[in-house]
């Protein structure tokens, strides 16, 4: 028998330590979350993905009375993503979430269905880091798998 462990490296910084290309895309999906749709859980999550290519892509959560119908933010950002700009690498993400009328003291982090999806982009095209927002701090991790380890992506 052999034990191993996985570890999740990430870092910790404040928004002055950031560098200006992480503030940016922390400040869109900041921005994001005013155009979220979530009138039955009032959680305003918002998203924003630098491609390789410099341009950056914006999501929100759009929620339905059907509400397995609905989508988090990250998953409208990186189809979007990926419709307008194929084959296109994304490069980083950055989330936010407002409720209650303020930022999410610390930061969320996405679901596991958001996770697989960008996860498959990130198989296909290299890593994306994932910048997660909280007002006492901004966590960056250096990939998607780093979230989700024994990644499902091929088969
Ligand atoms: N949500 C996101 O958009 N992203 C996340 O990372 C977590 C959850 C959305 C889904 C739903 O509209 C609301 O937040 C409450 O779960």
């Amino acid at each position: 028998m052999k034990t191993h462990k996985i570890e999740t490296p990430f870092e910790e910084y404040t928004y002055d330590e950031l560098p200006e290309a992480d503030r940016k895309l922390v400040d869109t999906a900041k921005d994001m979350t005013r155009n979220s749709y979530a009138p039955y859980s009032r959680f305003h999550v918002g998203a924003a993905i630098l491609l390789d290519n410099g341009v950056i892509i914006k999501g929100s959560n759009q929620e339905n009375v059907a509400y397995p119908s609905g989508t988090c933010a990250e998953r409208t950002a990186c189809y979007q993503a990926s419709a307008l700009h194929p084959g296109v690498p994304m490069r980083k993400i950055a989330i936010a979430a407002w409720t209650n009328g303020h930022f999410q003291e610390n930061p969320i982090s996405p679901c596991g269905a958001c996770r697989q999806a960008l996860a498959e982009y990130e198989a296909k095209y290299g890593p994306i880091e994932v910048i997660l927002y909280g007002e006492k701090g901004i966590y960056k991790l250096p990939s998607v798998s780093s979230l989700l380890p024994f990644t499902f992506t091929e088969f």
